[in-house]
């Protein structure tokens, strides 16, 4: 999502003249976009505002401004706490950048615009492609979230929940594909609750909107992120299932196994609602590979709450996980209504479990596809072997293979040969343009 971002900033800022530097020591501003998910998320932010000090001695012109949900979670306090920053812009303020940037130029004055609004989609922006492969691109298509899930800061940083106008996306994805591009992944914190009202009174959900983009091109994959269990619907599978180029891929974050925990956490869900969307994707689509986020340790969870964590994990055999231990965050539910109570020794130990539950099915999952053809779009060289190239398939697995004559950009067919945890190897059998 941030990287979304970064590319709308980088779009806002080059039509007032402005260019993006591949240099650092070029640089009149940087600009960092920053997460606040969780504390060490902040940390690192806080360390590489403190590494910049040595060039900003050696640049006195140098502007450093904090962008994103820190930003917008510790407005002007952050410019306080760190002398170096001298300005910071939430998620919704983006448009007011040129102005800001010429304000702290010109004025020398620190500024802080943290305003969220209920309508910002920056739908007519055309992002940049700042750091692109030009082979795939994210495509924002919405914003916010308000689902208060009782651990989570983003309700708070990034605003109401509002969705781009689906033309606007649809464009934009053509745009991209004329460009060249073979991918795009749509974004929101919660693609389910999609939803646009038009002018004639009628709408466009989410899986109306996926088989409006899927319908571009066969050539153009589509993937998207993230779903909520709650309100994975049978018609999404539906629409997924009928177009081969909407990837086999679902990111379905679970956070914990325990149904105490799961209302603690305010999910709006149980593990027998979650194993049934889950059923239903394997029904639709047995091809499908299922991915997730877990949080290990979150408020008052038990060695029990903890084992039924893993328990879900060996029945639903996910293909990859995100996992994290909890970490509190301020004016959540959980800050103002619960206790951090699971000792950080304990959060480590059950976060190692899962961990090492995870690398061993996600190897056995691996080892099932030896043998398999996929078509995979190729993304660019190998970071182990410049004789190699690696790509993806529909499912979203890395597969390394051979490089021939074959270039960056074009959909070949592998056959797997031998995999590890995160890994497929394998021998391009064909290729198509
Ligand atoms: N502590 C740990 N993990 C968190 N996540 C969200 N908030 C927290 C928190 N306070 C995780 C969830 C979410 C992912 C993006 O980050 O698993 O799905
Ligand atoms: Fe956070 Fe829950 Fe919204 Fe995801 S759905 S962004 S976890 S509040």
């Amino acid at each position: 999502m941030n990287f979304a971002d970064s590319e709308i900033v980088a779009s806002i800022l080059q039509k007032e003249g402005h260019t993006v530097v591949s240099d650092i020591e070029q640089a009149d501003y940087i600009l960092i976009n920053t997460c606040a998910i969780r504390d060490n998320a902040e940390q690192r932010i806080r360390k590489r505002l403190h590494d910049l000090r040595a060039l900003q001695q050696r640049h006195k012109q140098l502007r450093i401004g904090i962008l994103g949900c820190m930003a917008e979670r510790l407005q002007s306090q952050l410019m306080v706490e760190e002398e170096n920053v001298s300005f910071v812009v939430g998620p919704d303020a983006y448009r007011r950048l040129p102005d800001i940037l010429t304000q702290v130029r010109q004025q020398g004055v620190k500024t802080a615009e943290t305003e969220l609004s209920t309508t910002e989609t920056y739908s007519d922006i055309e992002p940049v492609r700042v750091a692109s492969n030009g082979i795939s691109a994210y495509i924002s298509i919405m914003r916010g979230c308000q689902n208060y899930c009782a651990y989570c800061v983003v309700p708070y940083t990034r605003g109401r929940e509002r969705s781009r106008d689906p033309e606007t996306i649809v464009a934009e994805a053509h745009s991209l594909f004329n460009q060249g591009y073979k991918e795009v992944t749509l974004l929101g914190q919660n693609v389910n609750s999609y939803r646009f009202s038009q002018s004639d009174g009628s709408s466009v959900d989410f899986p109306e909107l996926m088989h409006r983009v899927a319908e571009i091109s066969p050539l153009l994959r589509v993937r998207f992120a993230t779903s909520h269990p709650k309100d994975l619907s049978d018609r999404l599978l539906q629409v997924m299932a009928a177009h081969d180029n909407i990837c086999k891929c679902i990111h379905l974050p679970v956070q914990s196994g325990s149904d105490r925990m799961l209302k603690l956490m305010n999910r709006h869900y149980d593990s027998a609602w979650y194993l049934d969307r889950i059923a239903a994707i394997r029904r639709y689509m047995p091809d499908c590979s299922i991915t997730t986020d877990v949080i290990a340790g979150f408020c008052t969870e038990t060695e029990e709450d903890h084992l039924k964590t893993l328990d879900i994990f060996r029945q639903v055999r996910y293909d990859y996980a995100y996992m994290f231990k909890f970490s509190m965050r301020p004016d959540t539910y959980a800050a103002k209504h619960l206790t951090d109570d699971v000792p950080d020794a304990e959060k480590t130990r059950r976060l190692e479990e899962i961990i090492a539950l995870q690398g061993q099915i996600a190897l056995e999952n691996n080892r099932k596809e030896i043998g398999k053809t996929f078509e995979v779009l190729v993304e660019g060289e190998s970071h182990r072997s410049k004789e190699q190239l690696f790509g993806r398939n529909s499912q979203n697995k890395v597969i390394v293979f051979d490089r021939h004559n074959i270039l960056p950009g074009q959909y070949v067919q592998v056959k797997v040969t031998d995999c590890t945890a995160a890994t497929l190897k394998g021998e391009v059998v064909t290729s198509r343009q």
